[in-house]
């Protein structure tokens, strides 16, 4: 028997330990008695089969979109919104008793081309406005946490130049931030970014900077999207990450760790699934270690459906479930984590 063999028939049986010590209580169980929701970004059609239902009742506390709460497909027109999947993610969240994330009220990507019609201040104030309140109305007291702005910096800290930016002007994110707390003020207001985790990065840096400076000025916000989609190969800077969660616990701002997706090189290696399970298991520790983070969703839930192998070509396999809908062992060890986790 060669040594793969030997580490792999290690692995397994510590994979069976690991649902055995959890005491048979589900990842969603677990997690929320240490405060923490976890959950999954579902695609529309994920509600439906017995399969995948099965496996959100036992993983979810919390769910969001991947793609139907965005304006292009929720607004692809001006005169018509589709109100169809999003009303059933809801209904589905509020059967099985999940909260739900809105992933987004605004962003630069998946608009529909009417958006280009909007010429001055007012015309960008106007629709953003009228999306925004439509929306947080048709769901007031429903929608735990809304995504407000997604993605509205660049790498240098500067602000992103997207539609918003152009019509409204560097004002449109508290704008926005007002008006949903207006149309439903016990939503929380979450700003969504990526490589914001870490402290002593321009990016991170900025977006404290000014949630700070809206906490100062009173400007409605309680939350910060960490998107996280990371790579088993890349260097993770913990120590940056915890003193970002940190400085945010510090001005009363929680976290979400919004669309965790841990890629590995699809070589069947296993150093490259080890890599993924420590990292997977670390973001996990730190979730439950500081108290700020609330919610831990992967953007996903199997490896029938990722974004990441087109975006990231010979990368993959970064989610729970494999193609079988079977839980990986990397699954198992981070419900591990979250089972040996104490206050
Ligand atoms: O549904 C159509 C299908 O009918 C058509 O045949 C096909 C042809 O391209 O496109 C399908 O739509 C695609 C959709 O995903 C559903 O698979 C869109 O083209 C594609 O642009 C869209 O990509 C999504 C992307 O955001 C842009 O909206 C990804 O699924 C989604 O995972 C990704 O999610 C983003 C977060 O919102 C923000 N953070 C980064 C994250 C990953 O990029």
């Amino acid at each position: 028997m060669n040594i793969n063999k030997i580490a792999s028939i290690v692995a397994v049986s510590a994979g069976i330990f690991a649902v055995t010590a959890c005491g048979g209580k589900s990842m969603r169980k677990l997690a929320a008695e240490r405060g923490l929701d976890t959950g999954y970004a579902l695609a529309a059609g994920d509600i439906y089969p017995e399969k995948t239902v099965k496996i959100l009742q036992n993983d979810c506390n919390i769910i969001t979109s991947e793609n139907c709460m965005k304006w292009g497909y929720m607004r692809p027109k001006k005169d018509f919104w589709n109100w169809g999947d999003p009303d059933a993610l809801v209904a589905f969240a509020e059967k099985n008793g999940m909260k739900v994330k809105w992933h987004t009220l605004a962003w630069h990507q998946s608009n529909p081309p009417f958006l280009a019609d909007m010429k001055t201040r007012a015309d960008g104030i106007a629709m953003l406005d009228d999306y925004i309140t439509t929306i947080m109305t048709r769901y007031k007291g429903r929608i735990y946490a809304y995504d407000v702005i997604n993605e509205m910096f660049n790498e240098d800290g500067t602000l992103r130049d997207t539609i918003w930016l152009e019509t409204i002007g560097p004002d449109y994110i508290e704008h926005a931030l007002q008006t949903a707390h207006a149309a439903d003020p016990a939503a929380k207001l979450y700003l969504n970014e990526y490589n914001n985790e870490a402290a002593g990065y321009a990016k991170s840096d900025a977006m404290y900077a000014m949630v700070k400076d809206f906490k100062e000025r009173g400007v409605p916000i309680d939350g910060i999207g960490m998107q996280l989609h990371l790579a088993a190969d890349q260097p993770f800077d913990e120590a940056a990450v915890r003193r970002n969660l940190q400085r945010y616990a510090a001005i009363g701002i929680d976290v979400s760790f919004s669309e965790v997706d841990v890629r590995k090189k699809v070589d069947g290696k296993p150093e490259s699934a080890q890599a993924q399970q420590d990292l997977y298991c670390r973001l996990m520790r730190i979730a439950l270690e500081e108290k700020n983070v609330k919610s831990f969703i992967c953007w996903g839930f199997s490896d029938i459906h990722s974004w990441v192998p087109a975006s990231f070509p010979g990368y993959g396999e970064a989610l729970f479930y494999n193609t079988a809908l079977k839980p990986k062992l990397v699954y198992k060890a981070v419900v591990k984590t979250i089972a040996e986790n104490h206050e």
